[in-house]
């Protein structure tokens, strides 16, 4: 299918969801878990990313989770956080399901944005119900006094915000994630290996009802078998040359 035809199929479409990854926020400059210069080839994931490794070494897991925010906020939203948003505005996607915690789909203007591992931005009580979402426009939550910060509330460690190995993912987002994997009729997959259950899922269920699945990925994944359109480049500049035909066809 060409990039002329699968604009148009997005634009006859009902309804439009996207699934991203670590991929989108790539073209901004922020590193992806798995692949040559993945994360996970330079950490060991079990000793920052579970909650044994918080409460073996909270402060370790302090100092990464804080040198990732650093990252993120001095990163900009790229074309396909730009794109995304601009389709929502005109009322082309339904919704982002993200697998990022960057917060960068919002940044970029993106409204209905389903984040089913959390938020780096977020600040929880490991024991209470407190939290709070930090602005870093604000130069909130890039450093504490102490590490790990203590809750206001009840004085135990605060955490980040974000979904652990071996964590179940927020119930109500995976439930609306999978709502609308049922209802779309096109999802756009987007930076992601794939490799990550439940979220590598939402792909298979969108094509068991029926979608259309859209690729965007200069590298072959674990879901490629199952797409029905294969853009294999990088995703910024991929979709704005989507946008460009879409732009042409209205
Ligand atoms: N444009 C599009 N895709 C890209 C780009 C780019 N510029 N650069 C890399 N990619 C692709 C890679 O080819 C790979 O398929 O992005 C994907 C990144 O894969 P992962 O690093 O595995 O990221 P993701 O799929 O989001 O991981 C899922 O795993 O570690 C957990 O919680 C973490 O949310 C993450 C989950």
């Amino acid at each position: 299918m060409s990039l002329r035809e699968t604009a148009e199929r997005l634009v006859e479409a009902e309804t439009v969801v996207a699934l991203t990854g670590a991929g989108a926020s790539a073209d901004s400059g922020i590193p992806t878990f798995r692949g040559k210069d993945g994360l996970w080839n330079k950490y060991d994931p079990r000793e920052l990313a579970t909650s044994e490794a918080f409460a073996r070494d909270p402060e370790r897991v302090w100092e990464w989770y804080l040198w990732r925010r650093r990252k993120i906020a001095e990163a900009e939203p790229n074309p396909t956080h730009t794109v995304l948003a601009l389709m929502e505005r005109d009322g082309l996607l339904e919704a982002v399901i993200t697998q990022n915690v960057d917060g960068l789909h919002q940044r970029a203007g993106s409204r209905r944005v389903i984040e089913l591992h959390g938020n780096i931005w977020r600040d929880e009580c490991v024991s209470c119900e407190y939290h709070r979402v930090n602005d870093p426009e604000r130069g909130e939550g890039l450093e504490y006094d102490e590490l790990p910060p203590k809750c206001p509330d009840c004085g135990d460690p605060l955490r980040p915000g974000v979904v652990w190995f071996g964590e179940p993912l927020p119930h109500d987002a995976l439930v609306e994630a999978e709502n609308l994997a049922r209802s779309c009729d096109v999802m756009l997959v987007i930076g992601t290996s794939g490799e990550v259950r439940p979220a590598a899922d939402l792909p298979l269920v969108a094509k068991s009802c029926g979608a259309t699945l859209i690729e965007i990925n200069p590298s072959e994944t674990a879901l490629s078998s199952h797409m029905d359109v294969i853009i294999r480049e990088r995703a910024a500049s991929a979709i704005k040359a989507l946008w460009g035909e879409i732009e042409r066809l209205s």
